[in-house]
């Protein structure tokens, strides 16, 4: 399947799950049921025979090579994830999940997603100085936009029937933190396949919040954030400035300036 840029042609092919940009292949690195022994609600499932199965492809940097100067200009990098949809042990399939270090006055660099196919829930989660949690499960849908906020460890869960196909843009310059996830056995909670959601015991007091997508005001919905990106990147520069991204009125803006 064709992707949702125009300023570089990204080409899906879902029987040999490679990625194309104008006809080159993407490299990518897997995630894989073995990996996500410490972060899995069943922590039994795990066994020499399902362990090498393959959760999600991480294609980093994909089509950026094509308009390479406007993405380095800035630090800024698209990648595209597919995850499968497996059944991870009565779970559904999910990311490890992670933490982006601090930038500046205690904030953290945030991301953006997009949502190219299928149907997803965010689970992202901030630890308070008290050592309670706020927790957040975004719903999202083909076309939805999600900011994870500054400081907001997250995880991609899919909840689709299908694979889920979702991009990002974010900060090239940093490595993310999956040990504080690690630790805590995993995220906050761990959505089940049969409806259930399961509170994670390791953490203390949590407050959680539901929500679908909503339209970020600052963003332009008949375009990919690829090609917005690509003709505004001043609209981005929160994603290495998180100061600049503001919330108002139940809703997200931005201060911009030259980028
Ligand atoms: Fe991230």
């Amino acid at each position: 399947m064709k992707l949702n840029t125009l300023a570089v042609n990204l080409e899906f092919d879902e029987n040999e799950r490679k990625l194309f940009a104008d006809g080159k292949e993407v490299p990518f690195s897997t995630r894989k049921v073995g990996e996500m022994k410490d972060v899995i609600f069943n922590k039994e499932f795990i066994n020499i025979k399902n362990r090498n199965d393959v959760l999600y492809r991480m294609y980093r940097a994909a089509g950026v090579d094509k308009n390479a100067t406007v993405f380095s200009a800035h630090n800024i990098r698209y990648d595209v994830t597919v995850i499968e949809n497996y059944d991870l042990g009565g779970e559904f399939t999910k990311t490890l999940g992670h933490y982006h270090p601090l930038v500046e006055k205690g904030l953290a660099y945030p991301e953006l997603y997009e949502v190219i196919s299928g149907e997803v829930v965010y689970l992202l989660q901030k630890r308070n100085e008290d050592g309670s949690f706020d927790l957040q499960l975004v719903h999202a849908k083909a076309g939805d936009k999600v900011i994870m906020p500054p400081n907001y460890g997250h995880f991609s869960i899919n909840v689709g029937s299908d694979v889920l196909i979702e991009a990002n843009l974010v900060n090239s310059t940093f490595d993310s933190d999956y040990k504080a996830v690690q630790k805590m056995g995993g995220g906050a909670l761990f959505l089940l396949k049969n409806g259930n959601m399961v509170l994670n015991r390791n953490y203390a007091e949590i407050s959680l919040k539901h929500s679908e997508a909503e339209k970020i005001p600052f963003l332009d919905y008949s375009k990919s954030i690829y090609d917005e990106y690509i003709s505004h990147p001043e609209h981005f520069i929160f994603l290495n400035k998180p100061e600049f991204l503001l919330w108002k009125h139940d809703s997200w803006d931005i201060e911009t300036q030259e980028f």
